[in-house]
């Protein structure tokens, strides 16, 4: 037997349980200490009504044996696909059919997970900084050739995102295969406009690569020139995949709702990657709970829509404070206008992990370190907007007395 050596090759933890170790360790020598947490962008704001009404509907429906339900089915329930379809695609004119969605347990599953319908020499572009899980799951499934002393893996092609470029990367001047862009970035809090995007699109289908899309932080987009989907833009349906999410959205990081859009006129190989993918998750996946994907839906109805809006104004309102609040301060700040994430240059030369000391142990403010998103990550630090709007106040008033 032999193991997958390829996993052996990741040293370090996942960057999240890294920063929660370290959390929990001082913690456990400060007990008195009052933490504020502003790392991992995990939301704090309850489900909306909408949503615990729906819900507590479709579990009243699994208690009667008329209504119960078993098994879902793997690539969501119709009436799920559908609302999907109509409001987040319809509506901003895209035309797609119902069975190039796949609802799914998550978009960092989803993001993980694709690799599986790929080969394994394939050239991965990621940009760096980057959301970890794009770099890891290529590293694990043989991808990523070996580490070098500068952080970066030999087979990738690394796409720096400075404040030189705006934070948007630059098309590679070589040939790459599988090309992951986040909008909304995580970790910069940036974005990309219908002309940046329609370059990465003509140059995808001129080279048959396949562009990884995720739009997990669509739902903060308040600029009209930014696109929601990258199916907006002429040619997508031939070279992306899309990657939405209801964590950010409608606060489902516990409850797990996501899904995936394949175009059926993306081929590879005379090939339809939609049904590859449809294949992978009827094998390895079992579907969302009913109880889920009926909370889902009631993310696009009336009520629902007018309560999920309201808490993303209050998570803006709290990015608002950071940014004009580290602003005032004399901070290098960027993200936060369309995006929960805050992305600022760490002060005084710090390295991010210094910086991270420094928050952590002289005011008790937690975030996320640059560097921990990659090389060019370095010298900068990642604050989230989804605390509570008391303890963001108090968060921008501990680092003024740093
Ligand atoms: C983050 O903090 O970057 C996100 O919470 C990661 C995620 O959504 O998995």
């Amino acid at each position: 037997m032999k193991i997958n050596e390829n996993f052996l090759k990741i040293q370090n933890n996942y960057l999240f349980s890294d920063i929660a170790k370290k959390v929990k360790q001082y913690s456990a020598e400060n007990p008195d200490a009052d933490i504020i947490r502003l790392g991992i962008g995990d939301v704090t704001k309850p489900l909306c009504p909408a949503v615990c009404d729906a819900m507590r509907k479709a579990v009243d429906e699994m208690s009667q044996e008329s209504t119960f339900r078993g098994y879902p089915p793997e690539w969501g329930y119709d009436f799920l696909k559908s609302a999907i379809n109509s409001n987040d695609f319809a509506s901003r004119g895209v035309v797609l059919s119902d069975d190039e969605i796949f609802v799914s347990d998550g978009a960092k599953s989803d993001c993980g997970n694709i690799v599986d319908i790929f080969a394994e020499d394939n050239i991965v572009a990621v940009c760096d900084p980057v959301y970890p899980v794009y770099v890891d799951t290529n590293v694990m499934s043989g991808r990523s050739g070996e580490l070098s002393g500068d952080g970066k893996w030999s087979n990738f092609c690394y796409m720096p995102c400075t404040k030189e470029n705006n934070f948007v990367p630059e098309i590679p001047d070589k040939k790459v295969d599988l090309i992951y862009l986040c909008f909304p970035n995580n970790p910069t809090g940036m974005t990309i406009s219908r002309d940046d995007l329609k370059k990465w699109v003509d140059y995808a289908n001129e080279n048959e690569a396949v562009i990884l899309y995720d739009a997990a932080y669509e739902a903060f987009i308040t600029d009209d020139n930014v696109p929601h989907s990258i199916f907006e833009i002429e040619g997508a349906k031939t070279c992306a995949i899309e990657f939405r999410s209801f964590s950010k959205t409608a606060g489902f990081t516990g409850t797990r709702c996501a899904y995936t859009v394949i175009p059926h006129e993306l081929k590879r190989n005379g090939t339809e990657l939609n049904a590859l993918w449809a294949r992978r998750q009827a094998t390895k996946f079992n579907g969302v709970s009913y109880v889920t994907q009926r909370g889902a839906e009631a993310v696009y109805s009336e009520e629902g829509k007018k309560q999920v809006r309201e808490t993303i104004n209050y998570y803006r309102k709290n990015a608002g404070v950071i940014y004009n609040g580290l602003k005032n301060l004399g901070y290098e700040v960027f993200g936060a206008v369309n995006s929960p994430y805050i992305w600022l240059k760490t002060p005084d030369n710090l390295t991010s992990w210094e910086f991270f000391d420094r928050l952590l142990k002289g005011v008790q403010v937690v975030g996320t370190p640059g560097s921990g998103f990659g090389p060019s990550g370095e010298g900068y630090f990642r604050l989230t907007a989804f605390g509570s709007a008391e303890k963001t106040k108090e968060a921008v008033e501990r680092i003024a007395k740093l």
